[in-house]
């Protein structure tokens, strides 16, 4: 076997509160990658949209990742790891070629729109180095696999970060505790239903991060780790109140959502509607809903298109569920 074909969910991060810590995979939509295995040490990326990704695999958000996986192959496999990293427990076999001979191709039909706060870079990040990983036989466990992902992460924001690649890997809601050294910990929640609008701008992440402020005050920081600390509660204790009530952000939001047209209205109006509540997803500009019926979240598109159509901005919404599996093969 040396093709492997996957599917690499959409993200929400943040959730509103847990900036840089918190995420949610979604059902949809998706990237489909397809990835082989190459018996010479490079990367070759090729892109099946219409979006001029880069092709340097460096500057890649896929090709970054893959990079740092053969890199790290290629030293263990002289190193005193050289043992455990081949032969794994589990692992049967050889690996497929020597470490200092193993690259990828790596084919991209991206669904998930670049700048659209979905985690459009981390699908890409997540999985190349899912697909690359089932073609070496599993060798990494998946917490490795968020340390490479990261480095797609930083290609598109020029910072680490692991919420969008974390539950992109693992799926369902992930909390990083600290990315290093990495601890994930991935949080049970009862059935929530996901509305998504992304207004058609493009928001960059490295600009939303830019105009963050430094600094925060201690009463609001106070506020947020409530915040942060009743949205985990509420989700292990399937409280759909108190998951509504701790959907609040009050260090991020109040300067991102300058960016964002009707964002006030959107989730005024979405909370009326029915909808537990919601906020920017990862870095904007899309806006996320969660709602604790299907029904509810369908009700809930139909507000943000109606504010959208009367503001006359182009839109595409989604109404999905949380991905419990994340990075799929197909
Ligand atoms: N936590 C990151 C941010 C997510 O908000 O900048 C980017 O998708």
């Amino acid at each position: 076997m040396n093709q492997v074909t996957v599917q690499a969910p959409a993200t929400v991060a943040n959730l509103v509160c847990g900036f840089d810590i918190l995420g949610l995979a979604l059902d949809e939509p998706y990237d489909i990658m397809e990835l082989r295995l190459l018996d010479e040490p490079r990367v070759i990326i090729t892109s099946k949209d219409g979006f001029a990704l880069p092709s340097d695999p460096a500057l890649n958000t896929a090709g970054a990742p893959l990079l740092a996986m053969l890199e790290e192959l290629a030293l263990t496999a002289t190193s005193d790891r050289a043992g455990a990293l081949l032969q794994p427990p589990g692992r049967t076999g050889a690996l497929p070629l020597p470490p200092g001979r193993i690259g990828f191709e790596v084919s991209i039909s991206k669904q998930i729109k670049p700048g659209s706060g979905i985690g459009s870079s981390a699908a890409s990040a997540a999985g190349a180095v899912v697909a690359a990983n089932h073609l070496l036989g599993n060798i990494w466990a998946k917490e490795d696999l968020v340390r490479f992902a990261m480095f797609g992460e930083k290609v598109a924001s020029g910072v680490k970060h692991a919420d969008n690649v974390a539950p992109g890997i693992y799926g369902g809601i992930t909390l990083i505790r600290s990315i290093f050294p990495l601890d994930i910990i991935t949080i049970p929640a009862p059935t929530l239903h996901v509305t998504v609008v992304h207004p058609q701008i493009e928001v960059r992440t490295a600009d939303a991060r830019q105009i963050l402020r430094k600094q925060v005050l201690l009463k609001d920081a106070i506020r947020q780790w409530g915040n942060i600390a009743g949205l985990v509660a509420g989700f292990i204790k399937q409280d759909y109140d108190l998951i509504g009530r701790s959907l609040e952000d009050v260090i991020i939001e109040p300067v991102r959502s300058m960016l964002i047209p009707g964002f006030d209205e959107v989730k005024q109006q979405c909370k009326a509607a029915g909808a537990l509540g919601g906020g920017i997803s990862g870095s904007g500009p899309s806006i996320f809903m969660l709602s604790r019926d299907a029904a509810i979240a369908r009700n809930v598109e139909k507000v943000m298109q109606d504010i959208y159509n009367r503001i006359g901005l182009d839109y595409h919404t989604y109404v999905t569920t949380v991905n419990q599996q994340g990075v799929k093969i197909i």
